[in-house]
């Protein structure tokens, strides 16, 4: 697993390999990206990186639900690293069936055997792996499709740089995460620990990215807190807790004023009920960058914690179990 997340700028290679290989025909005026788990927190990034730039709104789509509002002017982009989930296959069917424009990336499965026969755009992407660890993989041929398309979210010399810098903090990002996962395994691993993730808005994705990180790779259950929002519900929680065995992980952009002072004002309220703290700065010079940097680290750490505990990193086993009665959940 860990040498899965530490090829992840060649991974990034291959991606930018084939950026441009695909397009998209027509215009459209919004993406609904639809995908679960490690393959919905594409349309997360994705949607993040746009808001940023402001080339077309993303909205993401974490069901099997498709919502009414994708229409002619959306791009539905369907996302399933094995091509095989049954929400993502039971939405990509509505929207097929809607008569929408849609774009289908996955390793195979049968969103590809079905992309195929209805002649929907399939773009595959290297099988192999597991889903988490395959993120550039997906990330980078959903911004090279977007880019051949017209509407560039990250032109491709910004997807380039993106590969040298992770490139270059590949050693530092396995330092940093293994003194994290040690950290995590004194702190936040002990009974009747609650273990938080705090960020600051826009890092959002890469807290909820932390938290299936170290669900998935560590077993271990998490929350998490964004500001500015969780001042005005979360934090007054705070003021009588039934648990006061508080683990917060800090994620913070330096770069960002507002963003570090409010989680330092977080951290004030944390040191009140004597939570233990650690903070993470990002590094990096984009906002690609940073997100690519601290999924990085995400993977790595909550690897690492998996095997301080004991516990297979790669085994999922509930999502397993989940899926193997998704049929009758839903009926199909
Ligand atoms: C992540 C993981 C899950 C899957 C999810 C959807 O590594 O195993 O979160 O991503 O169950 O499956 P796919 O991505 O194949 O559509």
């Amino acid at each position: 697993m860990l040498d899965f997340y530490l090829s992840w700028p060649e991974m990034i290679r291959s991606a930018l390999s084939e950026w441009g290989a695909y397009r998209v025909e027509g215009s459209f005026r919004e993406v609904v990206v639809v995908g679960m788990g490690g393959s919905g927190i594409v349309g997360d990034y994705l949607q993040v990186l746009a808001a940023e730039r402001g080339p077309l709104p993303v909205h993401v789509v974490k069901s099997h639900l498709l919502p009414r509002f994708a229409g002619p002017g959306s791009l539905v982009l369907v996302v399933s690293y094995s091509g095989n989930t049954l929400e993502t296959l039971v939405a990509f069917k509505s929207a097929v069936e809607r008569g929408l424009r849609v774009a289908v990336i996955s390793s195979g499965g049968l969103l590809e055997e079905e992309a195929k026969r209805r002649g929907v755009l399939h773009v595959k992407v290297r099988g192999g792996l597991v889903p988490r660890a395959s993120l550039p993989l997906m990330l980078y041929a959903a911004l090279g499709l977007l880019d051949a398309s017209g509407y560039t979210v990250v032109p491709r010399g910004e997807a380039e740089k993106s590969a040298s810098f992770l490139e270059a903090a590949r050693s530092s990002a396995l330092e940093v995460s293994k003194s994290l996962a040690e950290w995590l395994y004194s702190e936040c691993t002990k009974p009747g620990r609650v273990v938080v993730v705090a960020t600051h808005s826009p890092l959002d994705v890469l807290a909820v990215r932390f938290k299936n990180e170290l669900s998935e790779n560590s077993k271990l259950h998490v929350r998490v807190e964004v500001a500015p929002e969780c001042m005005h519900n979360d934090v007054v929680g705070y003021e009588a807790l039934v648990a006061r065995d508080l683990c917060v992980l800090e994620l913070v952009d330096p770069t960002d004023e507002a963003g570090v002072e409010l989680v330092d004002f977080m951290e004030s309220i944390y040191r009140d009920v004597a939570a233990k703290t650690r903070r993470l700065a990002l590094v990096g010079g984009s906002a690609l960058e940073k997100l690519m940097y601290g999924s990085l680290v995400a993977g790595l750490a909550s690897t690492l914690l998996g095997e301080l505990r004991g516990v297979d990193p790669l085994e999922t086993r509930t999502i397993k179990l989940y899926k193997s009665r998704a049929r009758e959940i839903f009926r199909v």
